[in-house]
């Protein structure tokens, strides 16, 4: 029996690794030739500590008040010598990956299918060559073919398969919409490197509240493929807005989601003047209609920046403090072409 441990590095960097069971997560990494944070091995020095909030695992009793008091190991901070998982776990690594003489992984594959399923959105699937762990609602880089620049994308397919999905914004003129649009073919070779970031979907212990605003769908789907996997035994609601209604997307997996998972819903919402879509206006002006339970509700954002930066305004404006808020901005690799100013 062996459990998958992922480790989250300060620097947004996961690593995955196999824990045999009754092995530390410390000597796990170990034989990944990760080499994390350690001095004692002991359970006495504390230079291990991390914390883990997902999982099951057993710490024993030979470590010292010290090296892990009660209200830290309270908190769910762990010493990585020490603790033994039980299940899978997700342990964050208080250092860079780079300190632990590891880095991003990376994995080649091939473009399987490129479809322009909006004016404004493309569906890009990409085959493996290899497994690519992931936590749902996390990212890769993924290279522009014959450049050495990167773009972020957060796959919006169930993490487990090497069958990859990503929903990307056709950003005119931008280096990898012009390269998904003219010149991409089934066959064509990719490079990713990851996974990356902290967006992932936590333990489900009281509602949750998605909010989406544009191709910012894209780690909601991960999000609700692995809850179709898991069962979803909480209410969850998305609030999924877009600036017109051709940026209306995958709304035939939204309608397979609420048929198939018991406790999903969502409701679509549209700005732009121009639509007569029933709910116009932003994410923000229909939040009456998302359950924020008085705040015991877990709140995942994440879009363009600006959608991103006003729901957060929206939150601290009426004071809600959700018991927590993750978020993810589609922040753009390239910097805005500036104005011309007559
Ligand atoms: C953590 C993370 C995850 C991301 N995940 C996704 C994802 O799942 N789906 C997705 O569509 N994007 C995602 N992005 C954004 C993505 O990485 C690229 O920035 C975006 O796809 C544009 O790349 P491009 O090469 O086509 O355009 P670029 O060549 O990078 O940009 C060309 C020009 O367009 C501007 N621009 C870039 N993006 C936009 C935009 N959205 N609206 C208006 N102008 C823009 C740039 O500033 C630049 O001036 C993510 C970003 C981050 C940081
Ligand atoms: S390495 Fe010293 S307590 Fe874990």
């Amino acid at each position: 029996m062996s459990y998958n441990i992922a480790l989250n590095f300060e620097d947004g960097v996961t690593r995955f690794v196999s824990c045999n069971d009754g092995e530390t997560v410390l000597d796990a990494a170990y034989r990944a030739q990760i080499n994390l944070p350690m001095d004692c091995s002991d359970g006495v020095c504390g230079t291990c500590k991390g914390a883990c909030h997902q999982g099951d695992f057993d710490m024993g009793e030979e470590y010292i008040d010290e090296a892990l008091s009660d209200e830290e190991a309270d908190r769910g901070m762990v010493l990585t010598c020490q603790m033994v998982p039980s299940s899978d776990c997700v342990v964050e690594v208080p250092v860079a990956s780079t300190m632990c003489k590891t880095g991003n992984a990376e994995v080649t594959g091939t473009v399987a299918e490129v479809n322009l399923i909006s004016p404004t959105s493309i569906e890009l699937k990409i085959a493996a060559d290899d497994d690519i762990a992931f936590l749902p609602g996390q990212y890769v880089n993924i290279q522009v073919p014959d450049t050495e620049e990167t773009r972020a994308y957060s796959f919006s397919s169930k993490p487990g398969s090497r069958d990859l999905s990503f929903l990307i914004r056709n950003v005119p003129g931008g280096l990898m919409s012009s390269w998904l649009v003219g010149k991409a073919r089934t066959g064509d070779k990719v490079t990713l490197t990851g996974p990356m970031g902290s967006f992932y979907l936590r333990p489900v212990e009281r509602s949750i509240l998605m909010l989406a605003g544009g191709t910012g769908l894209a780690p909601m789907l991960a999000k609700l493929e692995y809850l179709k996997v898991h069962g979803c035994d909480q209410p969850t609601h998305l609030v999924y807005g877009v600036s017109n209604d051709d940026d209306l997307v995958c709304l035939d997996i939204l309608d397979r989601f609420a048929a198939e998972l018991d406790n999903f819903s969502y409701v679509t919402v549209v700005s732009g003047e121009d639509s007569d879509h029933p709910r116009k206006g932003y994410v923000t002006e229909h939040m009456d209609e998302a359950p924020l339970n008085d705040g015991d509700v877990d709140v995942y954002l994440c879009g363009p920046p600006p959608m991103v930066d006003s729901v957060l305004g929206f939150f601290r404006e009426q004071g809600i403090e959700p018991n927590s808020f993750h978020y993810e901005k589609f922040t753009p690799s390239a910097p805005a072409a500036k104005e011309n100013v007559a």
